[in-house]
């Protein structure tokens, strides 16, 4: 059976206390709406419907590459969740399958869970996804009867006894897609928020002779975000949760707790992080690399067996091939290496393009900019950069050419050529000496 799924996300956020619509706050460099974009691209559905509100042209300029096979829907007054979902399912006037609702705030549901909510539905005409959380301060309660969910009240709305229950509502909701949109139309705001809640479709549907049931999960899968403190700690399970990933992909993290990952982050099998490694957005890095201590990544691809670090800083558009070695105090950008290359020391590589078995020397700079435009660095294989050398931009250094240490290269330099670009080196005989004399006489002159 076909699946849509609504992600709610037209919320003001006014717990936040920000001037950035809620969904766009970051867990693991993505935004919100981006993990929950991802929970719901996991069950492959056939419509995938976006309710925005607040903020609705931010959020779409920062989804930009994202929303392919996305539909965004334009909840122009925020009159309640269920009239959020109401909105979206004009879309869905002919659609006859299941609809998962998911909300925006509420980032870590999984795949699995995802998939066994789909399932439930062929036992139940409605299905909602319930955890125990630490504190259920906040959330709605599920009113149930054995495995029947009877109701569910909001914090705000319960009496003593109901706000005794444990069992909370995700927010996540599943059922038959035209079935929902009956129920919505019946809903009123006749609560203490005066909104128009989704979760009393429940009580309409139990009124109408239907069966609800619901699904636990692992309350950090159900964890909602209201507030920076509850960001903080989403962002802290967040990392808990992709260090262990990497543990069992057979990543080896020496001190796990001080390395921090991305939503995207993708490291293969024996591959070595030391400590206190961050990886920011777009990082892939293949088997058998070792990447140590304190060095930041983002923004690129490395293939197997390379060394980083430590101390090194890799910024997007670095694409790595196997063997390479990037050592400390290194930045590189948007360049290519070859195999086996090797920059290990205090250098800038910027806009660049590096052959195999080339060795760049310490403190190398591309000089790729002017303060206008910028300019690339070709470099063949077997090159030799000396240290210190300056490689102004645009320039091309030939297959197994040499640079020698300190030179300023402002033209190209043939294959097979050495350029030396520093100016010519005079020894003034005993000039130490006399030079000396002349400067301690001068200061003892001063002192007087
Ligand atoms: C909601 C649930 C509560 C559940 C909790 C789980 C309702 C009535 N309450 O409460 O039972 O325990 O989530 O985290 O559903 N939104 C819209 N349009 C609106 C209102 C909200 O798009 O008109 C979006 C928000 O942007 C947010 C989501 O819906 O992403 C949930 O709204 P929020 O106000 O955070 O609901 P809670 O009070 O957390
Ligand atoms: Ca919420």
């Amino acid at each position: 059976m076909d699946t849509a799924v609504i992600i709610l996300a037209a919320g003001k956020g006014t717990r936040m206390n920000s001037t950035r619509p809620k969904v766009l706050h970051e867990v693991g460099n993505f935004p919100l709406i981006a993990h929950c974009i991802k929970t719901a691209q996991a069950i492959d559905p056939k419509k995938t419907l976006i309710v925005l509100g607040h903020g609705q042209s931010e959020i779409k300029k920062a989804l930009g590459n994202i929303t392919n096979s996305i539909d965004f829907v334009l909840q122009e007054e925020q009159l309640g969740t269920g009239h959020a979902v109401s909105v979206a399912t004009k879309e869905l006037a002919d659609f006859d399958g299941n609809l998962i609702v998911l909300y925006g705030d509420t980032p870590f549901v999984s795949a699995e869970t995802m998939a066994k909510m789909e399932n439930e539905c062929k036992q139940a005409d409605l299905v909602v996804l319930g955890f125990h959380p630490q504190d259920p301060t906040g959330y709605g309660r599920l009113v149930t009867k054995d495995k029947e969910l009877l109701r569910i009240v909001e914090h705000n709305d319960a009496n003593d006894q109901e706000l005794a229950i444990t069992l909370c509502n995700s927010g996540v909701m599943a059922g038959n897609a035209q079935l929902i949109k009956t129920l919505l139309k019946e809903l009123d705001n006749n609560n203490n928020n005066n909104e128009i809640y989704l979760t009393d479709c429940i009580e309409l549907a139990k009124a109408e002779g239907l069966m609800s049931t619901y699904l636990t999960c692992d309350p950090t899968e159900a964890l909602g975000i209201n507030s920076l403190e509850e960001l903080g700690y989403a962002e802290k399970k967040f990392q808990e949760k992709a260090r262990n990933v990497a543990l069992k992909d057979g990543v080896n993290l020496v001190a796990p707790e001080t390395v921090f990952f991305s939503l995207d982050t993708v490291l293969g099998q024996d591959t070595v992080i030391e400590p206190n490694v961050i990886f920011g957005p777009n990082v892939t890095i293949g088997t058998g690399c070792k990447v140590k201590a304190f060095s930041y990544l983002e923004g690129c691809k490395i293939s197997n067996d390379c060394n980083i670090g430590p101390f090194a800083r890799i910024r997007p558009g670095v694409d790595l091939s196997d063997g390479v070695k990037i050592g400390n105090f290194v930045e590189i950008k948007n360049a290519k290496v070859a195999e086996h290359s090797k920059i290990n020391h205090l250098s800038y590589i910027g806009d660049a393009e590096i052959g195999e078995n080339t060795n760049i020397g310490a403190g190398t700079i591309t000089c790729n900019y002017d303060g206008f435009n910028k300019h690339k660095t070709i470099i063949g294989e077997d090159v030799f950069i000396g240290s210190n050398t300056m490689l102004i931009a645009p320039v091309n250094i030939g297959n197994n050419a040499m640079t020698g240490s300190g030179s300023v290269i402002t033209k190209d330099v043939p294959a097979q050529d050495l350029a030396i670009a520093r100016s010519e080196q005079s020894n003034k005989r005993g000039g130490a000496k006399k030079l000396k004399a002349l400067l301690s006489r001068k200061k003892n002159r001063e002192a007087k």
